[in-house]
């Protein structure tokens, strides 16, 4: 590699339950600045509960809670004194399911997460929204439809909205959690693009269940078993030649 890679996040001996039943099983692993990582794995094996634990929305769970550390820039999130609002701000997330605000127009949902942080005039308010509409590759098909409720879009554009709400606060990195299971090929490829241009910005990090998505959109790829990372390595390595048998089995779909 000639482009030196910095860590962006570092999870070390991460641990974590839902009351007593343990959901991950010390997980150390690094996730690298301005690069997508891809978590691929079977259903229930952990892939929601890790990057719920990289902005504390784990432990908004009732009766959940982590153990180990997750160093975001050498800082330890899981201080008491790191503010989760803070945090969140810094690292954000979108789901499954499009989750627009459903009274809300397409600008405040953009707006939403703004006005949350602090007063802020109508002028520089107008300015995010563009801009976020912009790099989430939306405001072409929206810019006429701002006062429109967000619901009535698209899956595919609400899917989009939902990224545009989550960049609008200025994050440094974007967990995606299955981002595309329930769009349509040509939305899902819209989404796909996208990545490939945030990540000159940001960090991502996106769960999928398509192994195909993963080996696109992904420089890294993590493979989670059980609640524990079997392996972790550059994308084309764990795709055609992973070192171990589990991640071989699972990419090439023997398993069971
Ligand atoms: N809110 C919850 N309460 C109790 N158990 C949960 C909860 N969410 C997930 N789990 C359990 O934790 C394990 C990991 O789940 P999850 O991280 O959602 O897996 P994945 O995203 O890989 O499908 C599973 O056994 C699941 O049943
Ligand atoms: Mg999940």
């Amino acid at each position: 590699m000639t482009n030196e890679v910095k860590i962006k996040i570092k999870t070390t001996d991460l641990n974590a339950w839902f009351c007593d039943k343990q959901a991950l099983f010390n997980i150390n692993m690094d996730i690298y600045e301005k690069k997508v990582t891809a978590i691929i794995g079977p259903s229930g094996c952990g892939k929601s509960t890790f990057i719920r634990n990289l902005n504390r929305m784990h432990e908004t769970v009732q009766g959940a809670r982590a153990e180990g550390s997750v160093l975001l820039d050498g800082r330890d999130i899981f201080e008491k004194k790191f503010d989760a609002v803070t945090l969140r701000r810094e690292v954000g997330m979108v789901f499954q399911k499009a989750t627009p605000f459903p009274t809300m127009t397409v600008y405040d949902n953009v707006a939403a997460g703004i006005k949350l942080y602090g007063r802020i005039g109508k002028e520089k308010l107008d300015e995010i929204v563009e801009k976020s509409l912009k790099q989430s590759a939306l405001w072409n098909e929206v810019k006429d439809v701002l006062h429109k409720p967000g619901t009535s879009l698209s899956g595919g554009q609400q899917q989009r909205l939902c990224i545009a709400r989550a960049l609008a606060v200025n994050p440094k990195i974007l967990l995606l959690d299955e981002p595309c299971s329930a769009l349509d090929p040509i939305s899902t490829g819209k989404i796909e693009e996208l990545i490939h241009e945030l990540k000159e910005d940001y960090t991502i990090v996106i769960v999928t269940h398509n192994m195909q998505q993963a080996a696109r959109v992904a420089d890294y790829t993590a493979f989670f078993l059980l609640g524990a990372l079997i392996e972790f390595d550059v994308t084309s390595k764990i795709f055609t030649n992973p070192s171990d048998k589990r991640t071989e089995d699972y990419v090439t779909g023997r398993f069971g």
